[in-house]
């Protein structure tokens, strides 16, 4: 008993001595959450709907390439926060995670195994990077059917050949649907050397690695669909 009391006695001094953790802002918490809403029906209205209308997947694969890397950045001014999308995997290698991101989706994989709703693995944080304090914020991103167009076991060859063409290192292939396909991710500098930081600056857009060159005459890398059979 008296050693029972000696460990709870324990147990509240050090609860008492670890540092207090600062909570994040609500409105923090909002505008990223906002920012994620808005990227997923942005994702859902232009690429998946598209292919969900059984459109040629090669035409939403251009469409995505040329759009979606810049929603993140869009987001980003408005919200002046970093928001950004990442990946364990990444194909973009502009998309790599940092060490915190990798830490917690790592955390989200495990539990995802462990059956927890996904709907409750967001994370919102005050860190400390080097002299500044940051507000980070992450939730998961789980692969859906639609997505195995362009993040499955069976992609079309055309979109395979577009895709190992502008991603060489790509490592974003061979999802199953409900796996963790990756994490929206916002950071915001809330102090640095405990002054207030630097006003937000835009971003520039992420760097796409140059495609292959094409030499004229060469077979073209994706064929037309053919047409289709009249009525
Ligand atoms: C039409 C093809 C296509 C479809 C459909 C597609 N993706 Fe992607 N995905 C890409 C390309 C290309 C990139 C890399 C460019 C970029 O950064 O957006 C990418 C990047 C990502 C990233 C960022 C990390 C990384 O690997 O660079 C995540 C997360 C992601 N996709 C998840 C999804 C999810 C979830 C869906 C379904 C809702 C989906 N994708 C549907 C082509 C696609």
């Amino acid at each position: 008993m008296a050693s029972r009391l000696a460990a709870l006695g324990l147990v509240a001094l050090i609860a008492a001595c670890a540092p207090k953790r600062e909570t994040p802002d609500a409105a923090d918490i909002r505008a990223a959450r906002q920012a994620a809403l808005t990227f997923d029906h942005r994702m859902t209205s232009e690429i998946v709907g598209r292919l969900d209308r059984d459109e040629d997947p090669v035409a939403v694969y251009l469409a995505y390439a040329d759009n979606v890397p810049g929603w993140g950045k869009e987001l980003s001014d408005a919200a002046k926060m970093d928001f950004s999308r990442t990946a364990l995997g990444a194909r973009n290698p502009a998309d790599a995670p940092d060490a915190w991101e990798r830490q917690q989706m790592e955390q989200m994989s495990f539990m995802l195994d462990a059956g927890i709703d996904p709907e409750t693995l967001e994370i919102a944080e005050i860190v400390t990077e080097g002299d500044a304090k940051v507000f980070r914020w992450m939730r998961p991103v789980l692969m859906r059917e639609a997505c195995l167009a362009c993040h499955g076991e069976a992609i079309e060859s055309r979109v395979k050949l577009l895709l190992g063409q502008e991603y060489p290192l790509d490592e974003a292939t061979g999802y199953a649907a409900g796996q963790l396909g990756g994490a929206y991710s916002v950071r915001k500098a809330l102090s640095i050397g405990g002054k207030p930081p630097p006003p937000y600056q835009p971003q520039p857009i992420p760097p796409r690695l140059p495609p292959d060159p094409r030499q004229p005459g060469d077979a073209p890398l994706v064929q037309p669909m053919p047409a289709p059979a009249p009525p």
